[in-house]
């Protein structure tokens, strides 16, 4: 068996030109500024232009993390993209920025779990470069949630915004032992039964239609607090850490409310925790490589530093990976 973990070597990240502030969403639906910051902390969101796709978000972002990472796409032999909002039902979003990228090694493919999306392929590249399947993943999360949103529902449609995050993951054997840094453990979990709390009311085999984000908000609220912290611990627990071991917390993107809950929930203090929900709003499975992303180009992970990354979403579903950067 080799012992072997897989660290991430670059993020990059990237969002559409257009942005839409509070402001901006006032002539859209019946809401205000004083409003939306107050229950979610969001400023502005980036709406894609027209005829830009999930694929060319999540190849800009990709670009910039082969960028940071100094890997060239040929390096690439596994290829994960976390989507809501595909190109097309099929084929998955990830072959077409596989193929724009000039990738030609391994496999490529989408996960969908929503706004856990990233942890979910994270996990998954996690797994296979540890097995030796690959050595080199890109890792994508990209949304144009615009696309999915009912602009008449002012409940749903100035909480969401298109964006794309990636990572570069390379597989790094140690010396005789585990190798201290990287990915230390990912907790993955799913509960089908909440469906109605949070779903897309369409689909090619329901409706025939991509349908729109339909949600219960004040559900989704509690359940995302008590998960993400939750998963947060048992993931600490599995590798034998506590929360004081953290150095950044990086929750889902989706509200600074229960990003401040789950910070609270666990017991670490606000300057560890990477919020950045303010410029984009929820980009669902984008928000933590754009959050990652964040922080890297300010050099605020440390060599050695313990992260945690958690996420919930609609399935539910919901999980955390707890990395040593
Ligand atoms: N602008 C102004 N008023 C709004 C509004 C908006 N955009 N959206 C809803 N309201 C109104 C409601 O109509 C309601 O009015 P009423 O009292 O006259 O009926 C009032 O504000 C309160 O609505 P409610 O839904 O009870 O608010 P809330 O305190 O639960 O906050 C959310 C709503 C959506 C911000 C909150 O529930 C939340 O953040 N949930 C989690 C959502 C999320 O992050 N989902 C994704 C997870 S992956």
């Amino acid at each position: 068996m080799t012992l072997s973990r897989s660290q991430i070597i670059g993020v990059g990240s990237f969002l559409p030109e257009k942005v839409l502030t509070n402001q901006d969403m006032t002539a859209i639906v019946d809401t205000n500024d004083e409003w939306i910051v107050k229950r979610t902390g969001i400023k502005q969101r980036h709406i894609a232009g027209e005829g830009e796709l999930t694929s060319d978000l999540g190849r800009e972002a990709a670009l910039r993390a082969l960028a940071a990472a100094q890997v060239k796409a040929e390096e690439v032999d596994l290829l994960i993209l976390a989507t809501t909002t595909p190109d097309n039902t099929f084929p998955a979003t990830a072959a077409r920025v596989q193929a724009q990228l000039g990738i030609t090694k391994g496999p490529a493919f989408d996960v969908q779990a929503v706004c856990s999306g990233f942890v979910y392929a994270l996990a998954t590249a996690d797994n296979m470069l540890r097995l030796g399947q690959a050595k080199t993943a890109l890792v994508i999360g990209a949304e144009v949630y615009s696309r999915i949103l009912d602009w008449e529902d002012r409940g749903t449609c100035v909480l969401f915004g298109d964006g794309a995050g990636a990572a570069v993951l390379r597989a790094v054997e140690g010396n005789g032992q585990l190798p201290e840094r990287g990915i230390l453990s990912t907790h993955l979990y799913a509960d089908g039964t909440r469906y109605e709390q949070l779903y897309v009311d369409g689909g090619p085999a329901s409706t025939g239609t991509a349908g729109h984000v339909r949600m219960q908000g004040k559900e989704v609220f509690r359940f995302a607090v008590n998960s993400m912290a939750t998963s947060v611990r048992t993931g600490l627990e599995a590798n034998g850490l506590t929360v004081e071991d953290i150095d950044w917390l990086i929750p889902h993107q989706a509200n600074s409310r229960i990003i401040a809950k789950v910070g609270d929930a666990l017991g670490v203090p606000n300057d560890k925790v990477i919020v950045t929900v303010q410029d984009h709003a929820n980009t669902s499975a984008a928000t933590i490589p754009l959050a990652l992303t964040h922080g890297f180009e300010r050099q605020l992970f440390k060599p050695g530093d313990l992260v945690a990354l958690t996420a919930m979403g609609g399935g539910f579903t919901w999980g955390s990976a707890i990395l040593r950067w």
